[in-house]
């Protein structure tokens, strides 16, 4: 009969592989709000409708703090703030790059496109955050998973107000365009 080995246990939280895990997350989220923090500008000015500008413009403002509440999350269990390159959000926003090089510039296509990258990157965020909250949790971190939950719920607000503005009318408008 097949057995399976069960790994050594540990004394503490702290020297537990999940506790590894939750740090190197921790790392790769960090490093992607930073760099997004970094792209948005960006996108906000290739945006050609106001109503998607002015939204990018404003989850910036949150993201930067989402910079500023990882920070507190580290710090909450005494590790330093670290970033790790996340090969994800790298994708991402290359692909969001591509988005904006392959569209027209004043187009509302490219507002559908720009919109499609970022609800792609907003989807990644609340994966993440709904794993790290979990984690938080589990690891016994209360104050940490209260944080990571405050920025799941701007992430998930995030998406569901682009969803909106691809309603509204962008998707709409973008069909009769032409190439
Ligand atoms: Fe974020
Ligand atoms: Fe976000």
């Amino acid at each position: 009969m097949a057995t399976t080995k069960t790994p050594a246990q540990t004394d503490t939280v702290q020297e537990s592989a999940l506790n590894e895990l939750f740090i190197d997350e921790l790392k790769d989220i960090y490093w992607a709000e930073k760099h997004l923090a970094k792209a948005l500008p960006k996108m906000a000015k290739a945006a050609t409708s106001d109503k998607l500008r002015t939204a990018i413009e404003n989850h910036l403002a949150e993201t930067e703090n989402h910079v500023t509440r990882l920070e507190a999350a580290f710090e909450s269990i005494n590790e330093k703030a670290v970033a790790v390159k996340c090969e994800a959000m790298a994708g991402l926003l290359k692909e969001g790059d591509e988005i904006v090089a392959e569209t027209e510039k004043g187009s509302i296509t490219r507002d559908a496109g720009i919109i499609s990258a970022a609800q792609k990157i907003e989807h990644y965020e609340i994966a993440s955050y709904g794993t790290l909250k979990t984690l938080a949790s589990v690891l016994g971190y209360q104050e940490a998973a209260e944080l990571l939950d405050s920025t799941l719920q701007e992430e998930k607000n995030a998406d569901s107000l682009l969803t909106k503005i691809a309603e509204s009318g962008i998707n709409q408008s973008s069909k009769t365009e032409k190439k």
